[in-house]
């Protein structure tokens, strides 16, 4: 459930260029925003392996490479699809209104550990 009141306008879309990622911190949250084309997509910025900054990485489909060591993750679920141990990010809902990007930041969620491997 996404907590309707709990949206923040973050920046104009075209501040964001298509397929890469800009950092946001959020509620003491950084946050990586990648422009996907037809949507946004927002997940937590650190990397579970050594803290790389995601929002550095190369995007391929819906998925981001950590610019550190190439653990791969899904932009959709914050699940690891490569990477030397099962992990995670927490991804955010993220919308564009009227050429605004927005998060929501109560409204994350990180898939279950077991769901991860
Ligand atoms: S810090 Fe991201 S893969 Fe190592």
């Amino acid at each position: 459930m996404i907590p309707e009141n709990k949206w923040t306008r973050i920046t104009t879309a075209e501040s964001v260029p298509l397929r890469e990622g800009r950092a946001v911190r959020l509620g003491g949250v950084e946050i990586a925003i990648f422009n996907l084309g037809d949507r946004v997509l927002a997940i937590e910025n650190r990397c579970p392996h050594q803290g790389g900054p995601l929002c550095d990485g190369i995007v391929s489909g819906t998925t981001v490479v950590c610019p550190l060591h190439g653990w791969r993750f899904d932009l959709e679920s914050g699940a690891a699809v490569r990477s030397s141990l099962p992990a995670c990010v927490t991804v955010f809902p993220a919308r564009v209104e009227d050429g605004i990007i927005s998060v929501n930041i109560a409204g994350g969620s990180r898939i279950e550990m077991e769901d991860a491997a």
